[in-house]
């Protein structure tokens, strides 16, 4: 029985109502919690008595326990009601499924935003740690994948660390975006019921409160660019586990082998963080195109918002789990990134400063360093064992960081 039956003479073809149906049952306890202050709503309205208000918050204690059962109900709304029992019949005063869809999406992209915050902040921990192990720990910078300059293992662990505090920044923002309830909007303007506003921070506006959705692409926005920073530190891992590199194995726990090459093994979660950021974008992308050129205020393509949603909780929660187990026992090869760091060329940009600091202009120096590489002749000056890079070194990034992501 669909919600609207009274409206209509024929129940949905069974085609229709396949294609329809969202799949949103991971919406269920975000629509229970909704639920809740609806009816609290209704209560101080006094169209719900104290008996009818416990009547509503026993069911949807019972509808949380049990969880999604399919019983062909047309969306997780109308299942929360008809599972409700009679005092269901009651609840749906003053509101429409275009508030409480929002409502739900709005809390479940707050604890979304939570869950993935503590997940960045442990994936933040595990590489802080190996940063201290490798403080010291020389290898050369690249640009362009060529050797650059030398600077340690430590200073380059921790710019992943700078990459994921600013993800942790954009998933509150996200966050705060999502926080401000829809409910009292209705279909999109409103009702005639005298019904308190709910608590805390609110929509100004009715039909912006049903039309918006820019707190889900807020979300996808933030995942997107956590994963493009987990794809590029993917690409890394899976760089420096070449034997050309050879700059670190991989755990037996984190890699797999070949079903046909018995010597192989493969950085396959390095590797699929890699993909997954295609596709984070590509959800970021699709629901921009979803909601571009809508008409206010509530149209059925904002349902589209719900599988982009869904999946990128999972892979987030999945990938950063998977991920930081992974940097965690990263067995780095001191000797191979010290070699790799022998070459004196690095050193060349040095030599040109240490001719600047002798008076030499510093194109004139780029000019005669760049000589003496070309003739084979160059020579680091001396004493070239370089301090790290940046404000204070690796010690003081590090004392910066670890207090930024104490527990
Ligand atoms: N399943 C819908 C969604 O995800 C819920 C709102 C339906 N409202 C409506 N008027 N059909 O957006």
């Amino acid at each position: 029985m669909t919600l609207w039956a009274g409206r209509v003479g024929t129940s949905l073809a069974e085609e229709v109502r396949e294609f329809l149906r969202g799949d949103d049952a991971e919406l269920l306890p975000y629509d229970c919690a909704a639920t809740a202050v609806h009816a609290r709503r209704l209560h101080a309205a006094g169209l719900l008595s104290d008996d009818e208000l416990a009547q509503v918050d026993e069911g949807l204690e019972r509808i949380g326990a049990e969880g999604v059962v399919d019983e062909g109900d047309e969306d997780v709304h109308t299942a929360i009601e008809r599972r409700l029992g009679d005092i269901g019949r009651k609840i749906h005063a003053g509101r429409s499924r275009n508030d409480q869809v929002a409502a739900a999406a709005r809390l479940y992209v707050e604890d979304a935003c939570a869950e993935a915050i503590v997940a960045v902040e442990g994936l933040a921990r595990a590489l802080l740690e190996r940063a201290a192990e490798e403080a010291d720990t020389p290898m050369p910078g690249y640009t362009h994948l060529q050797r650059a300059q030398p600077i340690t293992l430590g200073h380059h662990l921790l710019a992943w660390v700078e990459m994921l505090d600013r993800d942790r920044g954009r998933l509150r923002f996200a966050a705060d975006q999502a926080r401000p309830s829809p409910l009292g909007a209705g279909a999109l303007a409103g009702s005639t019921l005298a019904l308190p506003p709910p608590p805390g921070e609110t929509m100004q506006n009715s039909v912006d409160a049903v039309a918006d959705r820019d707190f889900v692409l807020d979300y996808l926005y933030a995942c997107a660019v956590l994963f493009s920073h987990l794809s590029r530190i993917g690409e890394e891992v899976c760089v420096w586990a070449t034997s050309e590199f050879g700059f670190v194995r991989l755990p037996e726990g984190a890699a797999t082998g070949s079903s046909m090459m018995p010597q192989k093994l493969n950085p396959d979660v390095a590797e699929l963080v890699r993909g997954k950021a295609g596709t984070a974008l590509g959800r970021l992308a699709g629901l921009l195109a979803v909601v571009k050129g809508l008409p206010l205020a509530y149209d059925t393509d904002l349902q589209e918002d719900k599988a982009p949603l869904f999946a990128s909780r999972r892979d987030v929660r999945t990938a950063l789990a998977a991920l930081t187990v992974l940097v965690a026992e990263l067995d780095f090869d001191r000797e191979r990134l010290s070699a790799a760091c022998s070459d004196p060329l690095l050193y060349a940009t040095d030599a040109a400063e240490a001719l600047v600091l002798a008076g030499t202009p510093f194109r004139d120096a780029h000019e005669e360093v760049a000589a003496s590489v070309r003739a084979g002749t160059f020579e680091p000056p001396p004493g070239s064992a370089r301090p790290t890079p940046g404000p204070g070194g690796v010690a003081e990034q590090l004392a910066a960081a670890r207090a930024n992501f104490a527990a």
